[in-house]
């Protein structure tokens, strides 16, 4: 945190008088006691990003610095208490060719797929899911069922296919009452189609192992998706869901990086977006020059 804390109280003409820019202070030397707290448990260079970037691209604000100042705690505690919180990335396909592709690059921690992804790469369901399997250890296979009876015999049947397999399961009552089946018989589900708080605690109570905000469709009718991510975390951290958050629904490479701010557990992500992840025009501009000037040294 040290040589983060003064930038973000700069700048904030007329705030003093109002007292704003004192109680940010405050909350920053606040942050600086958890800060020391947490010294032994993170490296400096994993804090200082949380820090020094508000969770959206908004300025710093009172609001923004209270936020991390929770999340910072929150993740201080669950150090504590033995839990390492890691961001996962999955990619959102039925394409198993682009699944062999990213899981390459060593970053791939699952595939969510959809009716409509399968739809559009027409192979067949399951020897897609299997050959997703052999890449990832997390693929999520979406029940078409539509009463808890029939979902519970589809969803033992896909994960009898391989132990990789998730099942998805849609956020309606019957769904619900499936989630709870399949969490008795030790078989892991993600909730899909989740759009609201009160969707996300009741899918967490039935004991879904995964719940999937569609962030994208909440942006597309005027919504807003992230501040539907912002307010799951924050229930999330008031309380012990045992239920991971999927940021499911991105568009855009800002989708993933304020959902990782918001210390959402995993991402899934369409392939071209993925594919836009690793590009920076300055690296390519480095390292032609690097290279260049290697050439020049003759060795
Ligand atoms: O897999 C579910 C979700 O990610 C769908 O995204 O782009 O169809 O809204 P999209």
């Amino acid at each position: 945190m040290k040589g983060t804390s003064s930038a973000p109280t700069e700048g904030t003409d007329g705030a003093e008088e109002s007292g704003e820019a004192t109680e940010t202070a405050e909350t920053i030397e606040a942050i600086e006691a958890l800060d020391a707290d947490g010294e032994k448990l993170f490296p400096v260079s994993s804090r200082c990003i949380v820090v020094q970037e508000a969770p959206t691209s908004a300025p710093m604000n009172k609001m923004n610095v209270l936020r991390m100042e929770q999340e910072f705690a929150l993740l201080v505690s669950a150090k504590q208490k033995g839990e390492n919180p890691r961001m996962k990335l999955f990619l959102d396909t039925a394409n198993v060719r682009h699944v062999a592709e990213i899981a390459a690059w060593g970053v791939l921690d699952g595939v969510t797929t959809n009716p409509s992804l399968v739809a559009k790469e027409g192979k067949a369901f399951k020897a897609t899911v299997l050959e997703m399997c052999k890449h990832v250890p997390c693929v999520s296979a979406q029940v078409t069922e539509t009463d808890a009876n029939g979902m519970i015999k589809q969803g033992e049947e896909y994960s009898s296919w391989n132990k990789h397999v998730v099942v998805k399961v849609p956020m309606t009552t019957e769904g619900l009452k499936a989630l709870k089946r399949f969490r008795s018989k030790g078989i892991k589900t993600n909730t899909t189609l989740v759009f609201s708080v009160s969707q996300a605690i009741l899918a967490a109570k039935a004991g879904a192992n995964i719940i999937s905000p569609f962030i994208g469709r909440l942006d597309d009718a005027s919504e807003d998706g992230m501040g539907l991510i912002a307010d799951i975390m924050e229930v999330w951290h008031r309380y012990d869901f045992d239920c991971e958050v999927l940021v499911a629904s991105t568009r855009h490479p800002r989708h993933i990086v304020e959902a990782a701010l918001l210390g959402a557990h995993i991402c899934t992500v369409p392939y071209e977006v993925f594919a836009k992840l690793p590009m920076h025009p300055l690296t390519d501009v480095g390292l032609k020059k690097f290279l260049e000037d290697w050439k020049k040294t003759n060795q």
